[in-house]
């Protein structure tokens, strides 16, 4: 039986590792065709291995090349991209004063600079073809700041911001954006992050130990593709935070510092 995703095209970004690799299996099951990128190719590779479907591997570092180059690449792979999901990044485990602006840059190409230069790249494609699909992996530091992650929330709430200001001004026919806000998933992100130096934190953190099941979140925004749905959000006691935020405000900054200074 033909569903949504049967014989699409998905690129995905950060298909090594965590929700992008999580991402790539259940789209396989539900036969997709995949391009796979992120700089670690023998994990891409062994993505590859698991999926049933036609995958083919990008390789990239996306600080410094989200160029038209690898656009092109992408589109060349099947000769044409139904959908691409932006959801390579990296956090932050550092206070802003002690965090160096070179970090702060890194983050910002990865998280934010590189979803937008790879989108840009794929709507003349999208216009062309009269339709598309981008889902952008935001995060709940893109709604709201959490301690310890000042440019990563500023990258989330940038992404957050374009995307969905592209939502409200496109002229592009059977174009949708869905914007996704995960609270913590339980992937190895928390290892990867960077320090003030840049160096990799190297620790698995409570919140992400403890955090949604990676298969979860995925069929989760598996389901918001299907439904086109323009902003989910997918979290726990998060949600319990935003709303906080957002109305009873004296409450979040107390939870928000406490709950975050206890890792710095
Ligand atoms: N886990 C959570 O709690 C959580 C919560 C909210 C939002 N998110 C968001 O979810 C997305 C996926 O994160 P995850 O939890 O799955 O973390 P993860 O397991 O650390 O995966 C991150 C992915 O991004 C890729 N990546 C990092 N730097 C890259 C670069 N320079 N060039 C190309 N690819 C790069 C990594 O691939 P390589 O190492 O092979 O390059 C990896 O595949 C991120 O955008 C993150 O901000 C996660």
């Amino acid at each position: 039986m033909m569903g949504y995703f049967s014989d699409k095209v998905v690129w995905i970004t950060g298909a090594s590792s965590g929700l992008g690799a999580e991402l790539a299996k259940q789209l396989s099951r539900e036969g997709a065709r995949l391009i796979l990128t992120g700089r670690n190719a023998a994990a891409l590779e062994a993505v590859q291995q698991q999926c049933q479907t036609a995958c083919k591997i990008l390789p990239a570092d996306l600080e410094k090349d989200a160029t038209p180059e690898l656009a092109a690449a992408a589109l060349a792979a099947f000769n044409q991209v139904d959908i691409l999901i932006n959801n390579a990044g990296i956090t932050q485990r550092a206070l802003a004063e002690d965090t160096l602006p070179e970090v702060e840059r890194r983050l910002m190409e990865i998280n934010f600079f590189a979803p937008v230069m790879l989108t840009r790249q794929l709507l003349p494609h999208f216009r062309e073809r009269k339709g598309g699909q981008i889902v952008v992996i935001s995060s709940m530091a893109g709604l709201m700041g959490f301690p310890l992650r000042t440019t990563y929330a500023a990258s989330k709430h940038a992404l957050k911001g374009y995307f969905e200001t592209l939502q409200v001004e496109h002229t592009i026919p059977g174009f949708d954006i869905t914007i996704v806000s995960p609270g913590r998933v339980n992937t190895p992100i928390s290892l990867n992050a960077v320090t003030a130096s840049g160096a990799a934190h190297n620790q698995m953190d409570e919140g992400q130990a403890n955090g949604i099941p990676v298969a979860d979140c995925a069929a989760r925004i598996l389901k918001a593709m299907r439904r086109k749905e323009k902003h989910v959000i997918i979290a726990r006691s998060e949600r319990v935070l935003w709303w906080l935020r957002k109305n009873i405000s004296p409450l979040y900054y107390t939870i928000a510092r406490k709950a975050g200074m206890k890792h710095s």
